[in-house]
């Protein structure tokens, strides 16, 4: 398995241009079974995960062709309605292509996904969601089973916001009969994207972006071409790692309005930027004042910013208090930091942060993807070799993000 090293305490400095967004492009793709005709996304980052989603089209039997960051997708014939376990174990937005299949097709078999380190992940939403619109869901030998002679617009009340349960009712309710209003809808920008795609194809989807969405069912999808929104999370990882080492660096074709909260927290912190249409140029900081969070469902605090948070607020001032509220587990990146020096207690959904003068290099070990960037950070901070272990989990969001940093100036490198 791979490893990064990386030779902590030097400066970053130059741009960094932001890739595509993972969250967007992962249910974007899997939407293109809604329409037989010819699909072409560009900016698709090349991450693990959205080979894995390449991989299920085809077999389902679509007909791909993933070419530099630009992806032809062909679904005119569509012959399996099986996403099989071997694909979703490897990754939970498989459940994505089941609201496609059964918006298309009116039949979907998915496998369960099970739970994973971050917490439980249930998908009952999604579930109820289907049924509301006239869908029969059976479970059977860990595969969910969905059928339905039509589907038919219905309102449909979250008690929770999910990301993946309102891109999944926005798939399924496209090519339904009538109206479907989803109330306590997830506004994280990659469901405004999926929208935004879905309308160029002849979709009728109104308030993405807000917590109330309003999908009018039409026949058919037509083609079209379409870029993937710049991913948000990467750009705060980048935004946190000039924090983290002091340094000052440009992040480029950014979001800048998707990552506002996190961009009023480093300027809490003490980071001062300048924001020059799609760039951010920030000046991070030796030691940041504390700067308290509490993840939340957009426009809150990004639960996949909290890790790098986390690292960040190791090294401030003071004290600092950083809650929990989206995933019940997702602390396990506390305890490698702390082996780096950190001084950090974890009670319940809890962090509190005891600001330290420096962090030490050492061997740690990523259990998710974003434990690993908040290592990654660590890491370039820390006096001394950090080596990582088990970075097949960066891979999965990260695109070349040692290469990345490397062309900033970091000391990092990928050995086999
Ligand atoms: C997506 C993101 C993930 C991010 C998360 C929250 C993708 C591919 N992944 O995951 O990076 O951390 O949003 O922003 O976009 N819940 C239920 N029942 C359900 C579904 C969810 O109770 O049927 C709960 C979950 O346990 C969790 C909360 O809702 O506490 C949010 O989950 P959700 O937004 O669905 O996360 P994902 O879509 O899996």
């Amino acid at each position: 398995m791979d490893k990064i090293i990386i030779e902590g305490r030097n400066k970053l400095s130059g741009s960094v241009r932001i890739s595509g967004s993972k969250n967007a492009a992962l249910p974007i793709i899997a939407s293109t079974i809604l329409t037989a005709k010819e699909c072409v996304l560009t900016n698709v980052p090349r991450l693990n995960d959205v080979l894995v989603m390449n991989k299920l089209i085809k077999t389902v039997g679509g007909d791909t062709d993933f070419t530099g960051n630009t992806l032809y997708i062909r679904n005119k014939n569509i012959t399996n309605f099986k996403a099989p376990y071997d694909l979703v174990k490897t990754m939970r937005a498989s459940v994505y292509v089941m609201g496609a299949l059964l918006g298309r097709y009116k039949q979907a078999e998915v496998a369960l996904p099970g739970g994973c380190v971050i917490g439980e992940r249930p998908i009952n939403l999604h579930l109820q969601g289907f049924e509301k619109l006239g869908a029969k869901i059976k479970i059977e030998h860990g595969y969910i089973k969905a059928k339905a002679k039509t589907l038919k617009g219905a309102e449909i009340n979250f008690d929770v916001v999910s990301v993946g349960a309102t891109a999944n009712i926005i798939m399924a309710a496209t090519l339904a009969e009538g109206r479907t209003v989803i109330r306590n809808a997830a506004s994280e920008p990659h469901i405004a994207d999926l929208a935004v795609f879905l309308n160029k194809l002849g979709a009728k989807i109104n308030g993405h972006g807000t917590n109330t969405i309003e999908i009018r069912g039409v026949p058919e999808l037509k083609g079209g071409k379409y870029s993937i929104t710049p991913d948000y999370i990467e750009t705060g990882t980048f935004l946190v790692a000039a924090g983290i080492t002091g340094s000052k660096i440009t992040v480029d074709n950014t979001p800048v309005k998707d990552i506002e909260i996190v961009l009023n927290k480093l300027q809490e912190a003490g980071c001062r930027f300048k924001i020059n249409g799609s760039k951010i140029t920030i000046q991070g900081i030796d030691r940041p004042n504390p700067a308290n969070i509490e993840t939340q469902p957009y426009p809150g605090f990004p639960t996949d910013m909290q890790a790098q948070w986390s690292a960040f607020m190791s090294l401030s001032s003071g004290a600092s208090i950083i809650n929990e509220t989206i995933w019940e587990k997702r602390f396990m990146h506390i305890p490698e930091l702390n082996r780096m020096g950190a001084n950090i207690s974890v009670k319940g959904n809890t962090a509190v942060v005891e600001g330290v003068a420096g962090l030490s290099g050492a061997p740690v070990m990523v259990s998710d993807l974003r434990a690993g960037a908040s290592l990654v950070l660590a890491g370039l901070r820390a006096k001394g070799t950090t080596e990582i272990s088990r970075i097949y989990h960066l891979d999965r969001g990260y695109e070349r993000i040692e290469k990345k940093f490397e062309m900033l100036g970091a000391k990092i490198k990928r050995v086999k």
